[in-house]
Formats: structure tokens, sequence, C-alpha cells
């Protein structure tokens, strides 16, 4: 005997979609949020799907002291209901920029207020090209300068268009805890 598929449409379904209002709430971050219903009789509201973003942090360390702000970025973003990738700059390519929502990039200060330039400056310069109009974030740390690197990399990343989403964060040698909570703050406004 032939059997046909059958669908099955759970009428209370149905009737419940169709007088429902969808819309979509995702706190300003379009790639991050939820769409909900909501009934226009009862104004009950109900999460049809949620929408998580894509957060990469893509870091190169010497000594550690970028690597544990790396994890505080991170940290942040998972906070906020992201799905982090982290990232040591030699796992990272340009080919990957267009993976993510948001990347948040650290590096220290290394040569003389530089990138370093055996993995990450040439990793970050592959990407330049495909940053604009990317939310991006910046943090590294630092020695005995004032910040210089900083100054020049937040510059070279506005004439490529990018998004800074928040203030860069710079930390002097190892973290402390106002700078790892900087961190996590920073990591959050890309998630
Ligand atoms: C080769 C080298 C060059 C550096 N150049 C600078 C510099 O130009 N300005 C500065 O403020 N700190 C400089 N530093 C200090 C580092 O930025 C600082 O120690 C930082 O905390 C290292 O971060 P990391 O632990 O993530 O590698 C330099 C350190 C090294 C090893």
């Amino acid at each position: 005997m032939e059997t046909r598929p059958q669908l099955n449409i759970d009428l209370n379904s149905m009737m419940r979609v169709a007088r429902s209002i969808p819309y979509i709430g995702n706190k300003g971050n379009p790639s991050n949020g939820s769409l909900w219903l909501v009934d226009v009789f009862t104004f009950k509201k109900e999460r049809l799907f949620y929408f998580m973003s894509k957060v990469a942090v893509v870091y190169w360390s010497g000594t550690g002291n970028t690597e544990a702000m790396a994890m505080a970025v991170a940290e942040g973003a998972k906070e906020k209901g992201a799905e982090v990738s982290v990232l040591p700059a030699s796992e990272f390519s340009a080919d990957q920029v267009s993976s993510f929502d948001a990347i948040a990039f650290g590096c220290p200060s290394m040569g003389a207020e530089q990138l370093e330039e055996m993995e990450f400056e040439p990793m970050f310069s592959a990407c330049e090209n495909r940053l604009s109009g990317k939310n991006i974030a910046l943090f590294g740390s630092y020695g005995w300068g004032d910040g210089e690197w900083m100054r020049s990399w937040e510059a070279r990343c506005n004439d490529d268009g990018a998004n800074l989403a928040c203030d860069s964060v710079i930390c002097n040698e190892t973290p402390d805890d106002d700078g790892l909570a900087a961190c996590r703050n920073l990591g959050a406004s890309l998630a």
C-alpha cells in the first residue's frame, strides 16, 4: 500500500504563531540576539531562536602578559553569550577574518614601539585589507614606553576602515585586576 508523507500540523502552535509579532532583541548587535514572538493578545513573549556572535581573540605574547589579557577578553565575550575562539597569531590568517563577527587583536609593544615582527606583524598586515567595516578591538601589554605602539596601531586600523568597537586596553607589564576587568569589558563590547 502506498504511504503518503504526513504533515503533522499542530493547530494550536499555528494559531499561536499567527497571532504573534516577531521581533529581534539584540542589544545593538545584530549577530548576537534572539528572535522573539510576542502574542498580541496576552503580550507574552517566547524566544524562537538565539543567535550567537562569533568572536576571535587573536594574540601574540612572549612572556605571558598579553596572553593573560587575551584570556580575560575571551572570558568577557563568553559571559555576554558569544562563541569565542582564542587563537595565537601563528594559528590565524587573513582567510579567517570573514568567519568572525568581531575580532580582538592583542600584541605587546615590541621592537621600538612596534608590533611583534616575526608572527604578529605579517599576520596582521595580511588581514588589513579585510578589516573595512569589521568590529575589532585592540589590547596589549607594554614596558617602559608610553603606549605609542598602541596609538600608531589604532591609527593604522582607522586607515583600514575598521570599526574600533571600544577603547583599546593597554597594561603595563603584568595586568593587574583593573587591567583584567578592562579586558573583560573589551571582550563584552565585541560580543
Ligand atoms: C624585544 C623587546 C622589545 C620591547 N620594546 C618595547 C617598547 O618599545 N616599548 C615598551 O613600552 N615596551 C617594550 N617592551 C616590553 C614589553 O612590551 C613588555 O615586557 C610586555 O609586558 C611584554 O608582553 P608579553 O608578556 O605579552 O610578551 C619590549 C620587550 C621586548 C622583549
